[in-house]
């Protein structure tokens, strides 16, 4: 859900309700979110008397976290502004995963410092992932914001901000067991009406050992399935027709009204005692047919034939899943703790292709990891030829201090052997992903619009259920309309068709 695209193949997370495009192949590691101004709340007494902006970094989580805070800044005063100019408040929500992300938002954090001068009441805080990891010290030695808080304490931002008005720290980066934000009302930044993004579940407890989303986003919880199908009807309510459930690996997904099945126990067990993600995702599936569900990321390790089966039998659940791999190599898996060989991630590829024909399947690829060969290397190339997949999010590796891999493993890999991986890697999903979309040629697609053609006012664009994006003429339909386009030309990232009326 973001970075090094290429030809619009990828973005971490892949369904966004802006669909981040590509950007140059190694250079670019983030994606910029620059949100539109929200709706206002209806029907309330708050006085919007102060201007918030804010941009997100990184992962569909944290563009769904800038919803929350949106939220719960606007009963305090705040209306969000998508002009830095007249904001009261500027927010960074930020991105730890590679170095280059961290980079780009310390850049950006000095432009906004030097808006201080023009405005001493101006108030810049840093939140989410960057601010989990680094903590005080942007605060305290680099002296850039005012305000440093983690993913988990947005409820205090209230207070913080208080704080920080008063000339204090404004710090909280604890992190939870329990928040989910479950009662909490997103304040809709996506724009179009159609696509939102839900989150099912925060944290994760994976540990592979090249990540630092364990340390940044702290344990994984799962969010009451009730409140989860709330959201989604009132999303229904209001016209949209596709959610996206989000989490670092949905499919560990697990609740229980039992506050005694808790850690090991509740993952232990029994279905019947428990919602698992394949019950969540029928259970929003069943909110309403014509809204389409989808959901990101699944971890290989752990989706289950339930979570396949589930996919066939509703036609609103989308034939798509986002399975990344990370390597081609068992053993540079194994030094990952990915917890599965290439065999077992065929095989499952395989399983998929069983039971939903036609599924598209998308992959996160890092190239370069600690002691990768050559040959650990080809086979990362043979994967990326057998796997025919819809669309690629490869990274070179980027270490990043604290975690395992940092502390084990030597970074030995040099930088130019990452990049001439990654680039070989590059070029394969290129190629593939263009013979996939020349076979698209003729065939038709229900496709859901989203938005008119960043390219051409004259074009809507839309995806279908296998998450291709489609741009086609306007017509007279309306975005949020389903229709049925007929592909007529591709390129390696987007199909053109035309609507069969
Ligand atoms: N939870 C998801 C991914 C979260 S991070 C999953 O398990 O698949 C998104 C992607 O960023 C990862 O899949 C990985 O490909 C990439 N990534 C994470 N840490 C990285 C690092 N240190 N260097 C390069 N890429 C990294
Ligand atoms: Fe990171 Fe692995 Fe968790 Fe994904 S599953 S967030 S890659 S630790
Ligand atoms: Fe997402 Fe980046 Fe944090 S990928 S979870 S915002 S480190």
């Amino acid at each position: 859900m973001f970075n090094n695209v290429i030809l619009s193949v990828q973005c971490l997370f892949t369904n966004f309700a802006v669909q981040y495009l590509c950007m140059s192949e190694l250079e670019k590691e983030i994606i910029e979110e620059k949100q539109g101004e929200a709706t206002m709340l209806e029907n309330s007494n708050i006085v919007f008397n102060k201007k918030l902006y804010l941009e997100s970094y990184g992962c569909a989580m944290n563009f769904s976290d800038s919803e929350i805070i949106a939220s719960i800044l606007s009963k305090e005063g705040y209306a969000t502004t998508r002009n830095a100019e007249e904001a009261d408040l500027i927010f960074l929500n930020t991105c730890s995963i590679r170095d280059k992300a961290e980079q780009t938002i310390r850049k950006r954090l000095t432009e906004f410092k030097a808006r201080k001068k023009q405005k001493p009441n101006l108030l810049i805080g840093v939140l989410g992932c960057m601010a989990e990891r680094l903590k005080g010290k942007l605060l305290e030695e680099e002296k850039l914001v005012d305000i440093v808080v983690g993913p988990d304490a947005y409820r205090d931002l209230p207070n913080l901000i208080a704080e920080a008005s008063n000339g204090e720290k404004g710090v909280n980066v604890l992190l939870s067991r329990e928040e989910t934000y479950a009662d909490i009302s997103p304040v809709r930044l996506g724009q179009n009406g159609v696509t939102a993004f839900v989150s099912i579940m925060r944290g994760c407890d994976n540990m592979c050992t090249f990540c630092v989303v364990p340390f940044t986003r702290g344990r994984e919880r799962s969010r009451d399935p009730h409140s989860i199908v709330k959201e989604v009807e009132e999303l229904a309510a209001n016209g949209y027709k596709e959610v996206t459930l989000l989490g670092q690996n949905v499919d560990s997904y697990r609740w229980s009204s039992n506050p005694d099945l808790k850690g090991k126990a509740l993952k232990e067990a029994p279905r019947d005692q428990v919602v698992d993600f394949a019950y969540l995702l029928e259970m929003v599936a069943k909110v309403s047919p014509d809204v389409r569900v989808r959901f990101s990321t699944s971890h290989p390790k752990d989706i289950t034939d339930d979570v396949l089966y589930a996919i066939r039998d509703h036609k609103n659940i989308c034939d798509y899943i986002h399975l990344p791999a990370q390597s081609g190599n068992s053993e540079i898996l194994e030094k990952m703790n990915r917890t599965y060989t290439r065999e077992w991630y065929d095989n499952k590829v395989q399983r998929i292709r069983e039971i939903i024909p036609n599924c598209g399947i998308s992959t996160d690829i890092i190239c370069g990891f600690c002691s990768e060969t050559e040959e650990a290397h080809q086979d990362t190339l043979s994967l990326m030829r057998e796997s025919e997949y819809t669309l690629a999010y490869m990274y070179y590796y980027s270490e990043r201090p604290g975690t395992l891999a940092a502390k084990k493993f030597e970074d030995d890999v040099p930088l130019a052997v990452k990049k001439r991986r990654l680039q070989e890697v590059i070029d394969i999903q290129r190629d593939n992903a263009k013979r996939l979309n020349e076979a698209e040629i003729g065939k038709t697609y229900e496709v859901l619009i989203e938005n008119v053609s960043k390219k051409s006012e004259a074009d809507f664009m839309g995806r279908t259920s296998h998450n291709k994006t489609v741009i086609f003429p306007r017509k007279h339909y309306k975005i949020g309309e389903y229709v049925d386009v007929k592909i007529m030309d591709s390129t390696s990232a987007t199909l053109f068709g035309e609507i069969l009326d």
